[in-house]
């Protein structure tokens, strides 16, 4: 349903949709990217709107409609920022206004057929995290890209990676000044009390996809990823220690890199001193770095080996102009990406990493299998399903008891260590 609509502020010089063919972009030279909101909560309003705002500030972004099924809420937050079509329908949206790009920020299992629909309709995508419920889902999306053709492309916020520590550390790691990275630990450590866990679509495979390693821990994982590269192996445990919930509410993990590198991971919401940590032992030095949902150059250490010349060691700590990890750090790059008709950073095979290494430490926690990159393809269960169907874990199972590929359901919320 359309639920609003006023004059376009813009002199919109994008063609009309019967100008274009079915998917393809419209030509973006000499004029802003044109920018749909759908999901207008607490990230699509705090994070997707300010970070759209800001690159409207320096001309490169306008926002020309909001989706939401909250007819009342779309229509107040179209009047209040100034957007000039509101829409409860996606796909009336898509073929009706026929947006550059669409942010998506509604709940995990709507992110495939929306992302879908907005290739399908030739925008770019920018996917709120977790990408999709599996990686059977993110294959779908891939093949829905443009790849072929200059985009339309799809790629997930991981805020995490941008901004100039991740980039600082990601090229002297790349670049071989601190030597070989050994040894690294990456901490996802945060605390969600009962009433967090009391909301019905929370805990739970089918909502949300995942528990702790899946919802909150995946930024971290993701940005270890990002500046380690791929990895090869891993071992992991999860628990259900407190809560009520399908999923797990602590995992730990043992990941070995194809440098050789080993982590250990953790991803905890039962934990009160809250952190997010990523620590890289080098041959060199130590980095490290200590936030909790976003971060800036002060938030980063570096520790040289004994013998480091003063020289190095000023190189190392000089991150530059600061510039926080954000929405907007990413957008810029996206939009960016967009204008070069290049396949933008977190994408594909780069935004579908942190996706395996879940899938992979689930199947390692409920199978008790050392499990390799790349062995979960089409025909294995935690392609189709995080839980992989196991006893214990995947919905509807029945509690088994301890030992190895089980994993305990711990309904009454007692404090019971569930591994495989
Ligand atoms: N990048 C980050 O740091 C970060 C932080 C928080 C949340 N998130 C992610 O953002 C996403 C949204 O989380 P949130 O906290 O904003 O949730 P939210 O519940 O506050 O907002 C979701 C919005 O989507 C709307 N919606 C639901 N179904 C819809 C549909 N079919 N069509 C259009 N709109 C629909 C809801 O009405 C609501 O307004 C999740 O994937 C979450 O994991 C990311």
């Amino acid at each position: 349903m359309l639920i609003t609509s006023m004059p376009t502020p813009s002199n919109d010089p994008s063609p009309t949709p019967d100008q274009l063919p079915n998917n393809a972009p419209a030509p973006l030279a000499g004029r802003r990217v044109r920018a749909a909101i759908i999901g207008i909560g607490a990230i699509g309003g705090g994070s997707h709107l300010p970070a759209l705002a800001r690159l409207a500030e320096e001309g490169e972004t306008e926002v020309v409609a909001a989706v939401d099924i909250d007819a009342d809420a779309v229509a107040k937050f179209c009047a209040e920022h100034g957007i000039p079509h509101g829409y409860t329908d996606l796909d009336r949206m898509l073929a009706e206004v026929r947006p550059d790009l669409v942010s998506i920020c509604t709940p995990p299992t709507l992110h495939r057929d929306q992302t879908v629909a907005a290739l399908r309709a030739g925008a770019w995508v920018w996917c709120e995290k977790p990408p999709v419920p599996t990686l059977a889902d993110f294959d779908a999306v891939e093949a829905e890209e443009g790849a072929e053709t200059g985009g339309p492309y799809a790629s997930i916020v991981f805020q995490h990676r941008f901004g100039s520590g991740a980039r600082h550390v990601r090229k002297l790691l790349a670049e071989g000044s601190l030597g070989r990275p050994l040894v690294a630990h990456c901490q996802t450590t945060w605390y969600r009390d009962t009433a967090y866990y009391a909301v019905p679509w929370r805990g739970r495979w089918a909502t949300e996809g995942g528990g702790p390693a899946m919802g909150h821990g995946i930024h971290q994982m993701d940005l270890l990823l990002d500046l380690l590269g791929p990895w090869s192996e891993v071992r992991a445990m999860a628990g259900r220690l407190v809560h009520d919930v399908e999923t797990e509410d602590v995992s730990t993990a043992l990941v070995r890199f194809e440098s050789g590198a080993l982590a250990t991971v953790v991803n905890s919401v039962l934990s009160p001193d809250e952190v997010s940590r990523i620590r890289v032992d080098c041959e060199r030095a130590t980095v490290e770095l200590t936030h909790l949902y976003g971060h800036s150059n002060a938030d980063w250490s570096v520790t040289p080996a004994p013998g480091t010349s003063d020289a190095d060691a000023a190189a190392w700590r000089d991150f530059g102009e600061d510039v926080p990890s954000s929405h907007v750090a990413q957008l810029r790059e996206l939009v960016a990406s967009m204008r070069a008709g290049e396949r933008p950073c977190s994408s594909g095979a780069d935004g579908r990493m942190s996706l395996e290494l879940i899938a992979a430490l689930y199947k390692s926690a409920f199978t008790d299998a050392t499990v390799r990159r790349g062995e979960i393809g089409p025909g294995d269960p935690f392609h189709t399903a995080m839980h992989g169907g196991a006893p214990g874990w995947a919905p509807g199972t029945a509690q088994v008891s301890a030992g190895a590929g089980s994993g305990a359901a711990n309904p009454a919320g007692t404090s019971e260590e569930i591994s495989a």
